[in-house]
């Protein structure tokens, strides 16, 4: 689905003009679409009908509670990895019991938290923070369900900085290891185990990894079974990448196809935890140019978006379409690198980009729902942008733009 219809020159987001939004709630601002949501989501119940199966959107991908609570609406359970999401997804609607909390060390805090408000499962990244976890629960009078996040040494085949399948990476237990510590986890009598989680990476197109991934995890199942320890859900992670600029994508039920022929007739409960496939696409970063700049070498449009609300870019190299909104004016096509007002030469949105510009003119940064806003910061005392949901011929503010003195409230100077 594209997020966005051009009519008579208009862009717009289901029946909302981009250029009414920016002149209600101004920009720089995040804008989605509950269509897209909504169909991305359908995309994964629809591959997994038939199946015990159940959708954990990844709130990391985007936190906003607007988002979470359409999920929770459509049933999705929740992949955390925080008590701050845990708390988010509470105050969205979300159920507790549908969520599984991810992450290489959860501290004792966030332990008791999602201990105390009955959560699926831990999916556990080390033999310590298995012992820490069994103390915790001790001293609630608990016992916490368990699954061990291991680590298939799977190359995802994506960038280094998002693959986390692999040997060399923090995450998971090593599989030579699992066995044993499944043993211990077992006799520890605070805790019961319930299940095995793996993610290998983010952004994969290729679905054959995940797969053989899966292949691992279930000899790793069947052999633990042998010995009397018997899992009862078995968690794919998330990971299927999106279409940002020429990736081949699969539709969902295509790339989790060979996934689930391996997974045919098993007894377990399937969690999945998707989050960008499910984001992703239905959210852009509206823009406005503030200053058309001719260098000697290169041609900037600086815009009112920077770095420090959409960090892909500068962190990744990621390449975010970006796309003139409406129609229109007399300029003639450049070669521009769009940029924000942060004083780094990182801080770039997308590079020799074909436009033709003018100061004033509206941008849209396309597939920023994931990652976008999350990984915003206030970088250079800037507020974060505001956020909104389209719903139809509707908008709906979802989140406010961030006023300056809220930026400093927090801080106090010495006596
Ligand atoms: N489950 C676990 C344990 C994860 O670590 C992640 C993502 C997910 C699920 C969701 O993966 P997804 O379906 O979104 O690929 N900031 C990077 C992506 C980091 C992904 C971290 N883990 C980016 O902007 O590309």
């Amino acid at each position: 689905m594209n997020l966005l219809n051009n009519t008579n020159g208009v862009s717009r987001v289901e029946g909302v003009a981009l250029p009414a939004i920016a002149d209600h709630f101004g920009t720089p601002c995040y804008v989605y679409s509950r269509a897209a949501l909504t169909a991305a989501y359908a995309c994964y119940q629809a591959a997994l009908v038939g199946h015990n199966a159940r959708i954990c959107y990844a709130v990391k991908a985007n936190s906003n509670i607007a988002i979470l609570n359409l999920f929770a609406r459509l049933g999705a359970g929740f992949d955390i990895v925080s008590g701050g999401e845990l708390a988010r997804v509470i105050a969205a609607g979300g159920d507790p019991a549908k969520v599984v909390f991810s992450g290489v060390a959860k501290s004792r805090a966030e332990m008791q938290q999602a201990l105390a408000a009955g959560i699926h499962c831990f999916n556990v990244e080390s033999a310590s923070e298995l012992e820490q976890l069994n103390t915790v629960a001790a001293t609630m009078g608990q016992r916490a369900p368990v699954a061990l996040r291991v680590n298939p040494n799977v190359d995802p085949k994506t960038h280094p900085y998002i693959s986390t399948g692999l040997k060399t990476a923090k995450f998971g237990v090593a599989f030579a290891t699992a066995k044993e510590l499944y043993r211990r986890a077992h006799a520890l009598p605070n805790l019961e185990v319930c299940g095995i989680a793996c993610h290998i990476g983010s952004q994969l197109l290729d679905p054959q990894p995940a797969a053989d991934a899966a292949g691992k995890v279930l000899e790793l199942v069947d052999s633990l079974a042998a010995e009397g320890i018997v899992l009862e859900h078995i968690d794919l992670g998330g990971g299927m990448g999106i279409r940002y600029r020429d990736e081949v994508v699969l539709p969902t039920a295509d790339y989790l196809a060979p996934m689930l022929e391996r997974l045919a007739g098993r007894q377990e409960m399937l969690y999945f935890e998707p989050g960008r496939s499910l984001v992703g696409n239905a959210g852009l970063l509206l823009t406005r140019v503030e200053v058309l700049k001719h260098g000697e070498e290169k041609n900037f449009a600086i815009v009112d978006a920077a770095m420090n609300d959409l960090a892909r870019p500068a962190l990744y190299d990621a390449w975010h379409e970006i796309v003139k909104v409406g129609a229109g004016g007399t300029a003639q096509p450049l070669q521009y690198e769009i940029v924000g007002p942060i004083c780094e030469s990182g801080d770039f949105l997308g590079h020799d980009r074909n436009l033709a510009l003018a100061e004033g003119d509206l941008l849209a940064i396309l597939s920023a729902g994931a990652y976008g806003m999350a990984m915003s910061s206030n970088y250079n005392t800037r507020p974060r942008a505001a956020e909104i949901m389209v719903d139809g011929e509707q908008m709906h503010l979802i989140r406010r733009r961030e006023e300056i003195a809220q930026l400093f409230a927090l801080e106090s100077v010495l006596p």
